[in-house]
């Protein structure tokens, strides 16, 4: 049994996934019998639309900063977004998430709209992730219909988290969080696994902070240095079965939230994602985003299916899922978790 919040015993299982054979195993089946018993062999699926790769930030780990001047940027267009949300329920989507760089361009009525267009003609519960928005657009947004909303917290240590987000506060970060669960949202937060510097022990600090948060949904996954920021060069840890580690503690100290297996995960191993399904994770996130613009949106380097369709990418992943014996759900998935 791990109690929250015991940073010490998190930290010593960290430890001995690394250098212990068996630990990080032991750990994922444990993660993964209780997502058995918590969710069934269900699996939600959450298409992902990377609606636009404009942002006014510059953090200092991601692809698509402000000053990172190699990448051409997109936008798409309302019909557009509808158009592929509507395939994302032909095919089979419980979800649609709508991500984006901070883009001030959409504004809340915008993407209000977008939103009422998206639920009228499919139905699909709608999740954003795109940054932080003031209590006021938050509001709007969520009176549009808005289900859910994804904003990770990235790193529990404040220094490190002003260290890398030249524009935003560790606090600010916390206060929209805080904002979405007052008004209603169901919400998902996260971090990013092995940033520069993080110490086994902090990794353990941000699993407790994670679960402090009682999320309906946690999403992490590993950093990944992209050769056009700031922290292009920096390794990956040097031993692997700690990033499963952490997946599996995540479960394991959160029974009842939405994981998924995150798209990084993929860029770090093959079948990294497969690995992710079975040490607790319960929700997978194909990219339906249109094959034109998906070069355009690398947050990390090695991101997976750049040349692919919406349709090729979904259905791969129901074979991915299907091989691994889990049932897909077209349902939403809403949060399992009494919102507070
Ligand atoms: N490596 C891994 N994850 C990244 N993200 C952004 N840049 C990287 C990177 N270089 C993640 C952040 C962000 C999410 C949308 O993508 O955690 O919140």
């Amino acid at each position: 049994m791990i109690c929250v919040p015991d940073i010490p015993r998190l930290t010593e299982r960290l430890t001995q996934s690394a250098t212990q054979p068996g630990v990080c195993e032991a750990l994922c089946a444990e993660a993964d019998a209780i997502r058995s018993q918590v969710f069934g062999d269900t699996v939600y699926i959450r298409g992902i639309i990377e609606f636009s790769n404009i942002c006014r930030n510059n953090c200092h780990y991601c692809g698509i900063r402000r000053d990172n001047n190699l990448v051409m940027r997109y936008r798409m267009n309302a019909d557009e977004i509808v158009e592929v949300a509507m395939t994302a329920k032909r095919l089979g989507c419980g979800t649609v998430v709508l991500q984006s760089g901070e883009d001030p361009s959409f504004t809340a009525p915008m993407l209000g709209e977008i939103i009422r267009r998206i639920k009228n003609e499919t139905g699909l519960a709608v999740t954003l992730s795109i940054g932080v928005r003031t209590r006021e657009e938050l509001v709007e947004l969520k009176a549009a219909g808005c289900d859910r909303y994804l904003l990770r917290f990235e790193t529990s240590s404040e220094t490190a988290f002003s260290a890398i987000h030249p524009d935003c506060t560790f606090a600010e970060r916390v206060a929209c969080l805080n904002d979405l669960r007052e008004l209603g949202y169901q919400v998902g937060s996260g971090f990013m696994i092995g940033l520069p510097g993080a110490t086994l022990e902090q990794i353990a600090q941000d699993l407790v902070f994670a679960t402090q948060l009682n999320l309906q949904m946690i999403g992490c996954g590993p950093f990944l240095a992209h050769p056009g920021t700031p922290l292009a060069g920096h390794t990956t840890l040097e031993n692997r079965n700690v990033y499963y580690a952490v997946m599996a503690l995540l479960r394991i100290l959160n029974p009842h939230a939405h994981i998924p297996a995150t798209t990084a995960f993929d860029a770090l191993d093959p079948n990294g994602r497969d690995r992710v399904m079975c040490c607790g994770a319960n929700v997978f996130m194909p990219n339906i985003t249109p094959a034109k613009y998906r070069r355009l949106y690398q947050l990390y380097p090695n991101k997976p299916s750049v040349d692919e369709d919406g349709e090729t990418s979904l259905r791969r992943v129901l074979e991915r899922l299907a091989a691994l014996g889990r049932k897909v759900s077209a349902e939403a998935g809403h949060a399992l978790t009494a919102l507070p």
